[in-house]
């Protein structure tokens, strides 16, 4: 089964909206960057993006069954949701990395805090883009040696 990607609202602008913070790089190329490292891992990956909040949570449920982990940017909705939260507690032993482009923490008091966090086996934040090859990476070890 493949990695699952998921990316959450304004999320289709990467490349575009406020480059100073999110970079240049557009989810095109999260999602080479994704599949090369995957690759290299022996696997696979299923990017996709959303800016409505339940279809995210029935992206959640498909990989709750039909993906090997899952690795989720929830944008704004990391803040904010209870329902993916939820969700994501429905997917018992799957691997779940989070990972913001930019450093939640060195911005604004509402972004430090994360419902997803409180589901995920790791958070990357503040890697830019990178931080996605590093939690397809991760979602590898943890299949690898499940501790
Ligand atoms: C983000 C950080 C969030 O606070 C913000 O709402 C986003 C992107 C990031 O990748 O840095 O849309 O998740």
């Amino acid at each position: 089964a493949p990695i699952m990607i998921l990316n959450g609202p304004n999320l289709n602008l990467l490349g575009q909206r406020q480059p100073e913070i999110y970079g240049s790089e557009t989810l095109a190329d999260v999602e080479r960057l994704c599949a090369e490292e995957a690759a290299a891992l022996g696997g696979t990956v299923d990017l996709r993006q959303s800016n409505h909040e339940g279809v995210l949570v029935d992206w959640v449920h498909e990989a709750r069954t039909g993906a090997a982990g899952l690795v989720i940017n929830p944008a704004a909705y990391s803040h904010t949701s209870v329902a993916l939260l939820d969700a994501l507690h429905t997917c018992d032993g799957l691997p779940v990395i989070e990972v913001h482009i930019s450093n939640i923490h060195r911005r604004e008091q509402f972004r430090h805090h994360s419902y997803v966090s409180l589901r995920a086996d790791g958070v990357i934040a503040g890697c830019g883009v990178q931080g996605y090859a590093f939690a397809v990476r991760r979602i590898a070890t943890l299949l690898a040696d499940p501790s």
